[in-house]
């Protein structure tokens, strides 16, 4: 496992691409209503990334081994679909939760985020979700700084969720990023404090938590992308990409409409 030390001006370009993934959110939060399809908002992200942000996005064609190349821009993942949603002509409803996950290439380099977005006005409890979901990442990158490790990371973000009720889904997790849409490290959103790599000024990785109202246990579509959960419960997920400063953590995706920063963590 080689894990890249990013210098200055890796460190410059990520910044960029980082900021284009959460500007990619914030355009697209208006259009995300009862009645639009998700292929339309898979189109509008695509030619806001190619046409206003002259970037790429990392997602269309991307085909990692096992897997056949992923046919859209952007992840569109609705309810009981964990992650890897492939944009189709469904249509958002009122009630649902959604993620959309934004990779952008600005340069070489990689930015990665995603937020939950609610359709109209869902119940109680998938608000909730979204909201526990949320605190999980942010106590997670809390953890952040040269010395602590990787379960630090996870402990935090596993405590929050399971004290809440939920459950933590084990075969996704975040990852190293930068030349590359996914490298070393694996970043596990469950753990023991202490435990796995130190974190060292310099890397760059997502978090990324993926969590579930019921069971963690997961299935994969015929689609050979989208995962559900096996029980049908609702499951929700945010990410940013986080860089390792000598004093703690720069969070590289935030933009003007990121959502404030939870009390618990300031
Ligand atoms: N953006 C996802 C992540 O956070 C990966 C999506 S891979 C794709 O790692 F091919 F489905 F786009
Ligand atoms: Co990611
Ligand atoms: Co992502």
């Amino acid at each position: 496992m080689t894990i890249s030390i990013k210098n200055d001006d890796d460190i410059k370009k990520m910044r960029i691409a980082g900021r284009l993934a959460g500007e990619v959110l914030d355009y697209i939060e208006p259009f995300v209503q009862p009645g639009v399809t998700t292929d339309e908002l898979d189109r509008l992200c695509h030619d806001y990334m190619v046409n206003v942000q002259h970037c790429i996005p990392a997602p269309l064609n991307y085909a990692p081994a096992g897997h056949v190349p992923y046919p859209k821009s952007i992840c569109t993942s609705i309810n009981q679909q964990i992650c890897h949603g492939v944009p189709s002509d469904r249509q958002l409803k009122n009630g649902d939760i959604v993620n959309l996950d934004i990779t952008t290439i600005k340069d070489g380099y990689h930015g990665d985020t995603s937020r939950m977005f609610c359709v109209g006005t869902p119940s109680i409890q998938a608000r909730r979700l979204c909201e526990v979901t949320y605190d999980c990442m942010w106590r997670g990158i809390a953890q952040v700084k040269p010395g602590a490790t990787l379960g630090d990371i996870g402990h935090a973000i596993q405590k929050h969720a399971e004290a809440s009720g939920y459950s933590v889904v084990r075969e996704f997790c975040g990852h190293g990023i930068g030349k590359n849409f996914h490298e070393d490290p694996q970043v596990l959103h469950y753990g023991r404090p202490g435990q796995g790599l130190k974190l060292q000024a310099g890397m760059i990785f997502t978090i990324e938590p993926m969590i579930n109202a019921g069971k963690r246990d997961i299935r994969q579509m015929g689609d050979g992308w989208t995962i559900v959960t096996k029980d049908r419960s609702l499951s929700a997920q945010w990410e940013h990409t986080i860089l390792v400063t000598p004093t703690g953590y720069e969070v590289l995706t935030i933009s003007a409409g990121s959502p404030v920063i939870p009390d618990s963590v300031i």
